[in-house]
């Protein structure tokens, strides 16, 4: 692969993939297309190469934009999404727009322009929530939020695309992502700075939710691993082998800061909030790929970045942020 399109390639795992790819192949040109919403950021990508990297600003619901950015590419890989659960409930009109329609504008680019491999960057989210165990790539999908309904609508078409038009398309399931330049709406990054500022970290429920922590490197990696060993019509988890409950996660991470647990703060649950994700990634594994970072030491590590980068995170929670905090936090606080 000489020259591959990278959609939401400024924004948290799809900067991440862009600084990995051009830093693993040396002969790549990778063109970033993004429409830089609040969550994408140039800033993520001011150290890669900028003589084999291009920027477009476009929006991938932009059928015209879309063909015009892959022409002569040999692999599309789609990180481009609206991604925060909270903000789909909220209002969920921008992540049909993206995480539907886009993705039917890349699959249809790609099938005028013949393009040589689709990758759709899905998410666990999409089995919906298991008491036990771990999800397979065979088991049903549950989505049970907007956001997770959305992606696994992107995803299905991209499936019917190969079953019905033989497009090349591939898509993987990663789990909860976390490490350096995560937009703070997150949870990781949101406790890490409100810890960092003395201000009050809101653990929704009872705190005893589960996720599974990937660092982002081992999710850019098992992307790229599936897009160059995976198979097209095939499916692949992304696991980060690091289930904590949220309480869990929130101690370790006041624990890092050096914050005592005073500035916890039980606030009131998000509606259909999952109970649990977990996935298999068996499949990729076989195929040589495998998550490297500990968890003690990625945490470690995703904190320190915050403290040493206020240059990157103050202005935008000194920014718009501020207002969709007040408005997502705000009555919540209070119950
Ligand atoms: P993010 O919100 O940090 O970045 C999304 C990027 O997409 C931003 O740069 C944004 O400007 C861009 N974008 C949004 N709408 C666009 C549009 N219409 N056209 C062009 N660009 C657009 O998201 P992220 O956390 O980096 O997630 C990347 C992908 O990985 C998403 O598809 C998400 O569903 C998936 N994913 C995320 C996680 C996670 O924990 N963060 C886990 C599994 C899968
Ligand atoms: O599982 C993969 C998914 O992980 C990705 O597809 C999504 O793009 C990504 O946003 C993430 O979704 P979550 O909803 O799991 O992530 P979030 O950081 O919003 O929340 C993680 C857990 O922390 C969840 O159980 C809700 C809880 N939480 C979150 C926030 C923002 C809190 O307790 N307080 C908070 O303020």
């Amino acid at each position: 692969m000489k020259r591959i399109v990278v959609t939401g390639g400024a924004g948290f795992i799809g900067s991440c993939y862009v600084r990995y790819a051009l830093k693993t192949y040396p002969e790549l040109h990778v063109i970033t297309v993004d429409k830089l919403t609040y969550a994408g950021n140039l800033d993520n990508l001011k150290e890669v190469d900028q003589k084999r990297h291009t920027f477009v600003k476009a929006d991938i619901a932009d059928a015209a934009a879309m063909e015009k950015a892959m022409e002569g590419c040999d692999a599309v890989v789609n990180f481009a999404a609206d991604s925060h659960v909270d903000r789909s409930i909220m209002e969920a009109s921008d992540f049909i727009a993206t995480n539907v329609r886009g993705v039917h504008n890349i699959l249809e680019a790609a099938k005028k322009l013949g393009t040589a491999r689709i990758l759709l960057v899905s998410t666990d989210e999409v089995y919906g929530s298991i008491e036990k165990g771990s999800f397979k790539e065979t088991d049903a999908l549950n989505p049970r939020n907007p956001y997770s309904a959305s992606k696994a609508g992107g995803e299905l078409l991209g499936m019917s695309y190969f079953h019905t038009f033989n497009s090349p398309v591939i898509v993987t399931r990663g789990s909860n992502t976390y490490g350096p330049f995560q937009y703070p709406e997150k949870v990781m990054p949101l406790f890490i700075t409100n810890a960092i500022d003395d201000q009050p970290l809101p653990l929704y429920g009872d705190g005893k939710n589960v996720r599974d922590w990937l660092f982002v490197e081992d999710h850019a990696r098992g992307i790229d691993h599936a897009l160059r060993h995976g198979a097209p019509g095939n499916i692949y988890n992304i696991a980060g082998e690091n289930e904590r409950e949220n309480v869990v996660l929130t101690h370790r991470i006041l624990k890092e800061v050096g914050k005592g647990t005073d500035l916890i703060k039980p606030v009131k649950d998000r509606v259909g909030h999952d109970r649990r994700y977990s996935i298999d990634s068996h499949k990729l594994k076989a195929l040589g790929w495998e998550p490297k970072m500990n968890w003690d030491e990625g945490v470690a590590l995703t904190a320190k970045w915050y403290k040493d980068n206020e240059w990157w995170w103050r202005p935008i929670k000194d920014g718009s942020f501020k207002e969709y905090y007040k408005r997502q936090y705000e009555d919540r606080e209070k119950a």
